[in-house]
């Protein structure tokens, strides 16, 4: 049976729909499947019978979920909880995507998926309180977090300071928040061996290595060939309405226990950098 891709239309999704092998994978955007409607999802799900449905749907404005709270948590808690319900009506496998957001970011060690959670944003809080009722409602659901995504054809950091390098000569960037940045295609191909071996519980998949805000930025000017200075600045200079964690590395044991290993986010900044070209 064909995956269900649920948030096809989004950054990971397309690169998830690029991944598998022609149909291998059925993808459904917002149009097709509301995930807060309970009826739109089952049908979706009793159409298809996948094996494993990928949970890629969300708000994922993070400042925008202070604003719009209601929101957050009806498509991010409620709706996935609607995917569940499916999941299990019709036996099918559950792969949720989550966040770094769900920890507070006060640890100085990368974060193990056993660590316990304390979202300090809105959009944090949502994605937390679904990994609870899906571990709940699904226990052998498999909750993958992953952090600072990007890739082409989207919305994305790499993208704004690219467009913004080719007409200034200065940009600040923040110097305090710690993570690692993670590739589109580079999640989406270790999401298909995850679903391939049968993987459960919590895992930690982002691309190797970490690196600030000001350092991927800095890398990303360099290799791009622009003149453009990057400035370390401080958080507390750029107040945004979501608070973001100061540092959110998360360990990648839970994914070398499945045998499987992402590219460093060099590496993938390369590939990215050659396919944003190419377009
Ligand atoms: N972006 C990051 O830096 C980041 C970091 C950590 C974790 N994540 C997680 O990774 C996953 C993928 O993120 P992304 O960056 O690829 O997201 P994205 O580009 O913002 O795409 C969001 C997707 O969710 C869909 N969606 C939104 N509301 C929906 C609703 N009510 N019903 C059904 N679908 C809905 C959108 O559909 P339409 O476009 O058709 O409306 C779109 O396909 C998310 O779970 C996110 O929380 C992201």
């Amino acid at each position: 049976m064909p995956n269900l891709i649920i948030g096809a239309t989004g950054l990971l999704g397309k690169a998830l729909m690029r991944e598998y092998a022609p149909g291998a994978a059925v993808g459904v955007g917002s149009k097709q499947v509301d995930i807060r409607q309970r009826s739109q999802v089952e049908a979706a799900v009793e159409r298809v019978r996948p094996d494993w449905i990928v949970l890629a749907a969300a708000y994922t404005d993070v400042d925008g979920c202070e604003t719009n709270q209601q929101l957050a948590f009806d498509v991010n808690c409620r709706g996935a909880v609607n995917v569940v319900q499916a999941a299990r009506e019709f036996g099918s496998r559950l792969m949720f995507l989550s966040t770094d957001y769900v920890f507070d970011g006060t640890k100085e060690a990368p974060y193990q998926a056993h660590d316990e959670r304390n979202p300090q944003s809105v959009y944090g809080k949502s994605k937390a309180e679904a990994e609870i009722h899906i571990t709940e409602l699904l226990p052998d659901a498999c909750v993958v977090r992953t952090s600072w995504l990007y890739g082409v054809g989207g919305r994305c950091f790499p993208d704004t300071i690219l467009n913004l390098a080719a007409r200034r000569p200065d940009i600040d960037v923040v110097n305090d928040q710690r993570g690692s940045p993670t590739y589109a295609p580079d999640l989406a191909h270790a999401i298909v061996q995850l679903c391939a071996k049968d993987a459960g519980g919590i895992v930690h998949a982002t691309n190797r290595g970490d690196c600030t805000w000001y350092e991927f930025a800095r890398e990303i000017v360099t290799r791009a060939g622009l003149p453009t200075v990057i400035h370390p600045t401080t958080s507390d200079k750029f107040v945004r309405p979501a608070a973001r964690p100061k540092y959110s590395v998360l360990s990648p044991s839970t994914l070398e226990k499945y045998g499987v290993e992402m590219p460093t986010w060099h590496d993938a900044l390369t590939r990215y950098l050659r396919e944003r070209l190419a377009r």
